[in-house]
């Protein structure tokens, strides 16, 4: 699988339609709250996981196929999305939060019930930091911050992220906040932890 970023309106449609299977169908979000401005702010980054030809030949996407005969699902499949807002255009939150508008801000992770456990969140973060990194990483590192659903909390954990901020419930679902640090602080913090 690979992660190419949204550069269409088809492009980010297919990412609307997997946040609503998800947020919406699958855990009872408002359909009225799942889009919002910052969809189409210029500045935010929208990304797509979708498969490759690894996965068309048998990968981590349909496990069991036969590798080598072409039993998966076909390449540009799309998997997963997620999105990166720009510092200062993020202000409002579920009561409770505190992520700093300054920071950038990575939201909307969502991986079809099917691809899940298959390692596409984690690829889709992995873009999203870069990406943080590099457009926001001028002074040689940033930090990104994300309100995360309690249940994906240790989805997040494993990826380097730290709870700060006490709980609070967005469109009824249990969040805490977390941030990870991306750049030469964190290689600093992870070397005096060594
Ligand atoms: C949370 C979510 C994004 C994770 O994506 P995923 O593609 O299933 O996760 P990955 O396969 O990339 O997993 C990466 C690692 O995290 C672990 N992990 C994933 N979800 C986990 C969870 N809920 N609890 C504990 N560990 C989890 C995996 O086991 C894997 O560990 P490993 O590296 O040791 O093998 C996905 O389950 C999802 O979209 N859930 C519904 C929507 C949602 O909750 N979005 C987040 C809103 S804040």
């Amino acid at each position: 699988m690979k992660v190419i970023p949204v550069t269409s309106a088809d492009e980010l449609a297919a990412a609307l339609e997997i946040r609503y299977e998800v947020f919406v169908d699958e855990q009872g979000v408002a359909p009225d709250s799942e889009r919002d401005h910052l969809d189409d702010d210029p500045r935010t980054l929208h990304c797509l996981v979708v498969t490759d030809e690894d996965d068309f030949y048998g990968g981590t996407v349909a496990p069991g196929v036969v590798p080598g005969i072409a039993t998966g699902p076909p390449p540009g499949t799309v998997l997963a999305t997620g999105r990166l807002i720009a510092p200062h255009t993020d202000v409002v939150h579920g009561e409770g939060s505190i992520m700093d508008p300054a920071n950038p801000h990575i939201g909307r992770l969502a991986v079809l019930a099917s691809a899940r456990g298959t390692g596409a969140g984690r690829k889709a973060m992995e873009f999203l930091e870069a990406a943080a990194l590099a457009r926001h990483g001028a002074a040689g590192g940033v930090r990104v911050e994300l309100s995360a659903q309690d249940q994906a909390m240790p989805f997040y954990e494993k990826l380097g992220y730290t709870v700060h901020g006490d709980g609070y419930l967005d469109e009824g679902i249990p969040h805490h906040d977390a941030f990870k640090d991306l750049g030469y602080a964190s290689a600093a913090s992870a070397f005096l932890m060594r």
